[in-house]
């Protein structure tokens, strides 16, 4: 029987089949000759290409073609602010990050400050704007060249934005909305508009340059929906279709593959957290692949499969090398869970504190990444 599993932009729940997620959404796998084209034109591959946590595209062969061109494509992401960073976030930026500084390419940032006004009961726009603040200081401490990166934010960008997302929101239904979101007819209607201002980062940098430019959006599958309705659209309008790279969650802390949910705070790990919070919640939370007791552990071995630190260490060890001894030594029992959840916590703080002494400085650079 097929496990039941939700994903949309607004909920993703339950043990999700990416296999079977990539036939309904029609995203391709990125196959081996993706990865060789990406590893000659940036010199190495992410770890997160590597380990296939950015796994699925739309296009993705199209925008490296027009990049050996010579015609370089923008980058283009965002987050809707709707409470502090944790680490799930952070995974599709740093590699947003790396593909910046590997490509040389602008990125367009969206802070969609009302999206999450209108979909969640319990947040103002008051509450939207202060979350952005915080949110950019994120961005810019994984170090996001000030140059090449522009933040938009749909209340304050307005008068850029708006005339665009009409030209959008003329061509899609009320019935498109409802196909691709699941949304019901009791939803109120400025989230039935929204999509229209996920859609415009795709183009708006054409509109501005006077020319058409190519667009690679990375984001978690999630968002998806979005941009499978928008492609179309934008493509009718005149631009190009933008493409897309596309990546897993990082596990819930608890341990199933749904996403980390940001109103659930004991099942994320926050970029605020401090050393003691990040041990405690580890400890305490992460779900274990390893045995009853010492003995059985020792005789049966872990199983990093389904224990939630090893998962992570995937994510956040690049070291190859090391997390093969740390699989190695696991699996066979060598590794007990506590001490596999020891070098987790170790790595995770030593990020953390690096990442706050950068969040700290990033105060004073905000102003830099505003659009003027
Ligand atoms: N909808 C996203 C969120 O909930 C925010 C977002 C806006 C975004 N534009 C994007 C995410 C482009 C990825 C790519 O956080």
């Amino acid at each position: 029987m097929a496990e039941k599993y939700i994903v949309t932009p607004w909920d993703v729940s339950g043990d999700v089949d990416y296999k079977r997620l990539m036939k309904e959404f029609g995203i391709k796998e990125i196959d081996s000759k993706l990865l060789k084209r990406i590893k000659k034109t940036a010199g190495e591959l992410h770890p997160f290409l590597k380990r296939k946590i950015f796994f699925v595209h739309r296009d993705l062969k199209w925008i490296l073609d027009e990049y050996e061109k010579g015609n370089k494509f923008f980058l283009y992401t965002g987050r809707a602010p709707s409470g502090h960073t944790h680490l799930g976030h952070l995974v599709p930026w740093m590699f947003t990050k790396w593909l910046q500084e590997k490509f040389g390419v602008e990125l367009w940032f969206q802070f969609p400050d009302e999206e999450k006004f209108l979909f969640k009961d319990n947040l103002t726009l008051k509450d939207t704007e202060n979350y952005t603040k915080e949110n950019m200081l994120d961005i810019i401490a994984l170090g996001f060249d000030s140059k090449k990166t522009k933040f938009l934010i749909d209340t304050k960008n307005a008068d850029l934005m708006y005339k665009e997302a009409l030209k959008v929101a003329k061509k899609i239904t009320f019935s498109n909305v409802k196909s691709a979101f699941g949304m019901t007819n009791d939803v109120n209607i400025g989230s039935i508009f929204y999509t229209a201002m996920q859609a415009v980062p795709a183009f708006l940098p054409s509109v501005l340059a006077g020319k058409n430019i190519p667009c690679l959006i990375p984001h978690a599958v999630d968002q998806d929906p979005h941009f499978r309705l928008s492609r179309d659209v934008v493509g009718k309008i005149g631009y190009y279709k933008p493409a897309s790279i596309q990546c897993r969650f990082l596990p819930a802390l608890q341990g199933s593959t749904g996403k980390m949910s940001a109103s659930a705070q004991e099942t994320a790990i926050y970029t605020i957290d401090d050393e003691k919070t990040v041990k405690k919640k580890i400890n305490k939370y992460a779900f274990s692949g390893g045995r009853d007791t010492v003995e059985e552990h020792r005789r049966l071995g872990g199983r990093p499969e389904i224990d939630v630190a090893y998962q992570w260490l995937n994510f956040f060890e690049y070291d190859d090398k090391k997390l093969k001894k740390i699989y190695e030594d696991y699996k066979s029992g060598k590794l007990l869970s506590g001490e596999l959840k020891k070098v987790l916590i170790e790595k995770l703080n030593k990020m953390l504190k690096k990442h706050q002494a950068a969040r700290e400085k990033a105060k004073s650079k905000i102003d830099k990444f505003l659009i003027k």
